[in-house]
């Protein structure tokens, strides 16, 4: 009876966040999984049936929201999904219309994304609950702070690491200039972790997974661990409860010059790392559907010591079923 099967659309099924989501929707026999993404050659939209396949808009574009209600609609979608950072924050703002034709977007609150998005807001949004890096703007007050050298100097809004440099004394600093665009921040010079965070709708903190990231390719973890140790997941569900965290976040963490976790940043969706957490015990995507659906679910979901190594896969196509993408940014050399 399919009419009685959940109907599922995940975005970004290009990426490993988006492959990890479809994977773990798929192994329920309760959802019937649709993958999109702009791209045809995105090798997520393979993993799903011919007819449940949807080429969409790049996320940057001013249609994208638009369309996406629109499909939506037309495709009696329950619950979507979106594993892409643009994405986001246009979709949430715009949840009610999605509600409106049957939708639930399963994603933290526009607030919550807006205040991850500012690396200062979030420092200030945390601080109190959690071991916060000193962090302060690229102005003539901050430069003037007595600081520690050498110190991290990074975009406000930043990903993939770009504008990340250490600073290694006061003259340095000063070159620098005035812009408060910019970021100046204590150096964590420990162990780094990435938490994944899963939050009830209630904001209550059901899981906190610590992996480490041992080899890193293109930003995306290609080996790890799982690590159970209890200042990270606690630290990392502070920084949850005081962002307002529901649904899933992966919580960066560093340990600072006296030896506590502190935090570097909240990624407000899911890690291209999601199958090592799903393969220790916290299947998130899955859990997050069920809270999405008012089922059930643990207050607490605990996990094990798991490590990592992943490997490319091939998946052979016929040529025609290839889907035609116009908007691919890829071939227009849009792509960051
Ligand atoms: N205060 C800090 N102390 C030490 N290292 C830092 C600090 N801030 C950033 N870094 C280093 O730079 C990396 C990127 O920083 P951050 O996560 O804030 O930026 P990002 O551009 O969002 O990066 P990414 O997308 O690669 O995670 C961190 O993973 C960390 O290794
Ligand atoms: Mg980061």
């Amino acid at each position: 009876m399919t009419d009685t099967l959940t109907r599922v659309l995940v975005t970004g099924a290009g990426g490993p966040a988006g492959i990890a989501v479809i994977r773990s929707l798929l192994a329920r026999a309760d959802v019937d999984v649709f993958a999109a993404d702009m791209d045809g050659w995105a090798s997520g939209l393979y993993l799903v049936p011919e007819s449940r396949r949807r080429i969409v808009p790049a996320g940057r574009s001013e249609t994208f929201v638009d369309e996406l209600i629109g499909m939506c609609g037309d495709d009696r979608i329950d619950v979507l999904y979106s594993t892409v950072d643009v994405e986001l924050p246009g979709l949430a703002a715009r949840r009610d219309e999605l509600s409106a034709v049957g939708t639930a977007l399963a994603a933290p609150s526009h607030e919550t994304l807006v205040t991850c998005l500012d690396k200062f807001r979030l420092a200030e949004r945390v601080e109190g609950a959690a071991r916060i890096p000193r962090t302060r703007l690229l102005n003539r007050a901050g430069v003037g702070e007595d600081w520690t050298f050498p110190v991290i100097v990074k975009p406000r809004s930043g990903a993939g690491s770009r504008g990340v440099r250490l600073i290694a004394d006061r003259a340095a600093l000063e070159a620098l200039g005035e812009d408060e665009s910019i970021l100046i921040q204590e150096n964590l010079p420990g162990e780094e972790f990435s938490v994944d965070v899963l939050a009830g709708l209630d904001g209550t903190v059901i899981a906190a997974v610590p992996r480490s990231r041992e080899r890193v390719d293109s930003g995306v973890s290609i080996a790890g661990r799982t690590v159970r140790r209890a200042e990270l997941s606690d630290t990392a569900a502070a920084v949850a409860r005081a962002i307002g965290l529901t649904g899933v976040a992966n919580v960066q963490l560093r340990y600072s010059v006296d030896g506590v976790p502190a935090l570097l940043e909240v990624n407000p969706r899911f890690p291209g790392a999601m199958p090592l957490t799903i393969a220790a015990g916290v299947d998130m995507p899955s859990l997050l559907l069920d809270l999405v659906l008012g089922r059930p679910v643990p207050s607490s979901v605990d996990f094990a010591e798991l490590a990592n190594v992943r490997f490319l896969e091939d998946v052979f196509l016929d040529p025609g079923d290839v889907l035609v993408s116009e908007n691919a940014a890829h071939s227009e050399g849009l792509e960051e």
